[in-house]
């Protein structure tokens, strides 16, 4: 980390989110919802991605989250493409949560800034904060260092579905002008994001409810 980003990171507090991380970077595009004829799309996705990056065996989990009304997919195309993929839902434990869900974008195009992007438009389409928004994530690890760049902090392990394999749980909080703040960095980087009409569902239950999954326990 750099100086500056060591510095901007002990002034803001532990734990939150900055989403000014990376916001150069961010190619203009446009993210909308998944739809059913996405599908083969991003199965494609997560099969260029999976080798090295997600755990065998999790490409039916990925079909049936793309599926479930639990769970809103958000894509992101460029030049009429998908180019990435990522979910979210509110934890039905917490009010003030949110998880993050299978983000990925096409190999080809890693480092370009779409999963910036994609990061920032899912947390644009949460509703407005009451205090603040928590944003939870699990990782199988390939992707850790991306998302601490923004303040996402390890908190433990957990066992998930189907495997009960445990993954790396990080979270990240973010206040209501860093929520506007998501919104307005991808206007400003021509980013056409839909968000008329779009709720974010309450999603599933985490399985391993001895987790603390809130700054206050
Ligand atoms: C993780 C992922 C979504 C990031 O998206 P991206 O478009 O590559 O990231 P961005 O271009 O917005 O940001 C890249 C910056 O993040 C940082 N970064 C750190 N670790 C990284 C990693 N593993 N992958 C990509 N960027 C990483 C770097 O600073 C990088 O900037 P640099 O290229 O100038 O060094 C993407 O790499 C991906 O699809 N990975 C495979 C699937 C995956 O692991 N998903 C996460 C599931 S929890």
């Amino acid at each position: 980390m750099s100086v500056v980003a060591w510095l901007k990171r002990s002034f803001r507090g532990q734990g939150r989110l900055d989403p000014t991380t990376g916001m150069l970077g961010i190619p203009s595009s446009n993210i909308r919802p998944f739809a059913k004829s996405d599908m083969d799309a991003c199965r494609s996705l997560y099969t260029q991605n999976e080798r090295g990056r997600f755990p065998p065996g999790y490409l039916q989990t990925f079909t049936d989250s793309l599926e479930s009304p639990a769970q809103l997919f958000l894509v992101v195309e460029l030049l009429g493409q998908v180019a990435a993929v990522g979910g979210i839902y509110r934890t039905p434990e917490s009010p003030q949560g949110c998880s993050l869900v299978f983000g990925m974008v096409r190999p080809e195009l890693h480092r370009k800034g779409l999963g910036t992007a994609l990061l920032l438009a899912r947390l644009a389409i949460l509703p407005r904060p009451t205090g603040l928004w928590w944003a939870f994530l699990s990782s199988a690890g390939g992707s850790s260092a991306f998302f601490e760049r923004f303040g996402f902090q390890h908190y433990g392990r957990h066992a998930l579905p189907p495997d009960m394999r445990e993954f790396d749980c990080y979270r990240a909080y973010l206040e209501e002008s860093d929520w506007t703040a998501c919104a307005s960095i991808l206007h400003k980087r021509r980013v056409f994001l839909t968000r008329e009409a779009v709720q974010v569902p309450i999603g599933p239950a985490i399985p391993n409810t001895s987790l603390e999954r809130t700054r206050e326990g």
